[in-house]
């Protein structure tokens, strides 16, 4: 059971504020009687509610993916760089972080979440979620340097790097998809392959492509498919 004003929050029809507003005004009932107390205490999954005629779908966690531009950090808060987290602000949630971190320099896809559990199950290094990378490169990769990539190569760690998926498509550019998410792990692996990385977007992520439509710093939810793919 919870708040009628945090059920309705929660369920992204406005801020606290603006929930309480509509309560006043009589647009929400609870199986089918006004309620207006934003204490009610209503039980998710079981109780219709309906704002303005209309039942509203609870989602208990919410889930964006950000096109993260250059220049912001992966972070929630940060005393000196603008963070992922400011680019939602205007979601109306103030409890969003990111899945994993991308470089201040990288681009690409983000997802953004509340949900702790999603958070630590995709992360965690026995899940092996893949990550696909579009990376442009200051020099040539070799043949050579491609299979390396590919059958797992000493970036320092204790370890060498997984099994990977390296596809050229110019001399210097590549798809590499991975399937772990150490540190720097695409600059180390192209550097122990002698290249540089000049340029490095992340376009998917268990099974979640990049929605090129998405300008950079843009955001939106996740669809019901694409839930439904990470929730599993
Ligand atoms: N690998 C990197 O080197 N940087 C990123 O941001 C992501 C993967």
């Amino acid at each position: 059971m919870l708040r009628l004003d945090k059920f309705l929050c929660d369920a992204n029809i406005g801020s606290r504020s603006q929930v309480k507003a509509f309560l006043k005004k009589k647009a929400v009932k609870v199986n089918g009687e006004i309620i207006d107390k934003p204490e009610f205490k209503v039980k998710e999954g079981q109780d219709k509610v309906t704002f303005q005629g209309k039942e509203v779908e609870y989602h208990k966690y919410v889930y964006y993916m950000l096109n993260k531009p250059k220049g912001v950090v992966s972070a929630t808060k940060d005393n000196l760089c603008e963070t992922v987290t400011d680019l939602l602000k205007d979601s109306g949630y103030d409890d969003l972080f990111p899945v994993g971190r991308l470089d201040k320099d990288t681009e690409g896809l983000l997802i953004m979440t509340n949900d702790g559990e999603l958070a630590h199950r995709l992360l965690s290094p026995k899940k092996h979620v893949d990550k696909v990378y579009y990376v442009e490169l200051d020099n040539a990769l070799t043949e050579e340097g491609r299979r390396l990539l590919e059958a797992g190569i000493d970036i320092g760690e204790e370890k060498p790097t997984l099994p990977a998926k390296a596809e050229r498509i110019t001399e210097t550019s590549l798809y590499l998809t991975l399937r772990e998410g150490k540190y720097h792990q695409v600059k180390r692996m192209l550097k122990a392959v002698g290249c540089q990385v000049a340029y490095l977007k992340r376009i998917a992520m268990g099974g979640i492509s990049l929605d090129e439509s998405l300008p950079s710093g843009g955001y939106r939810e996740l669809t019901k498919e694409e839930r439904k793919r990470i929730l599993l």
